[in-house]
């Protein structure tokens, strides 16, 4: 294990699935069955692929939340546009309904397949009593990025709810009931607790970003040699910046009275 750890993202990560595989198939000396290696291979895959679609509606999304320093009517225009894009084709909110089918699809599969893929590797770790290491707190290999991944992800869950229910819905109105949603974004944002639980949560979208883009784009074969992997950290680091920035933009705005 020690060589690998100078060895390249695709040698590491066949090492990862050639491990996982050996526990799964519940041998360690012999070679791991390809179907094994395949399912293992697909699920990071399908892991990538999703993970990439919810960064396509990330970008889309905090680019169109910048609609809020044209004002009030310019927001509410955008939100309502949203749900008569498509019409007379698509019924109203067609089109809404569409991306949420899209992005529930996507949620479902990176969870399932980060769940199943985590289980694997802790299997080929042969569970939390081998490997002791005093690197990590409780005595498991750990590194900061797949904590960051897992946690994060977990984080970022818990969130989504909270935010549909708030500014989606208006279910949760921390600041007052209003049928407008510039007016449920000021309103929530007037709100400490929920300022800060969005400042928290948009760096931790930051952080799973800053792992999650590398990862993915490893994952679909597009680091190999020293080159593209200074691409790929500029990429990752540079949608990292763009969304959390872009995204922080608001509340803070709002807290300064630029947005009111
Ligand atoms: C400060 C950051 C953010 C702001 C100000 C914001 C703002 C909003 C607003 C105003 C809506 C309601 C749109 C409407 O109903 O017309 C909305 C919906 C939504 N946002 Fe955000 N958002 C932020 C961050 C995020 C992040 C980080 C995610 C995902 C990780 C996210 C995912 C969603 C989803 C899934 C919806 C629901 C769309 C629907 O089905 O109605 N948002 N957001």
């Amino acid at each position: 294990m020690v060589a690998l750890d100078h060895a390249s993202p695709q040698v590491r990560s066949y090492a990862g699935v050639v491990a996982t595989t050996q526990a799964a198939s519940g041998s360690r000396t012999r070679s791991p069955g390809t179907a094994t290696v395949r399912s293992s291979v697909a699920l990071k895959a399908l892991m990538a692929v999703s993970g990439l679609i919810m960064i396509l509606f990330l970008l889309a999304h905090m680019y169109g939340n910048l609609k809020v320093f044209a004002g009030p009517a310019a927001f509410d225009d955008y939100s309502h546009h949203l749900r008569t894009l498509g019409e007379p084709f698509l019924p109203y909110a067609g089109f809404l309904w569409i991306l949420r089918a899209v992005l529930t699809v996507s949620v479902i599969a990176h969870f399932v397949s980060a769940l199943s893929l985590w289980a694997r590797a802790h299997r080929a770790r042969g569970g939390t009593k081998r490997y002791q290491s005093s690197k990590a707190r409780r005595g498991v290999q750990r590194t900061y990025a797949s904590f960051t991944l897992r946690w994060g992800g977990i984080v970022i869950l818990l969130f989504v709810i909270f935010h549909i229910l708030n500014l989606s819905t208006g279910t949760i109105h921390p600041g007052g009931v209003t049928g407008s949603p510039y007016g449920r974004l000021t309103n929530s944002f007037h709100n400490v607790p929920v300022l800060i639980a969005y400042v928290v949560s948009m760096l931790v979208v930051g952080l799973h970003l800053r792992h999650g883009v590398w990862s993915a784009l490893t994952t679909l074969g597009a680091n190999h040699g020293e080159r593209s992997r200074r691409n790929l950290n500029i990429l990752s680091i540079g949608i990292t910046v763009v969304v959390t920035v872009g995204f922080l933009l608001v509340p803070f705005s709002v807290v300064a009275g630029v947005v009111r």
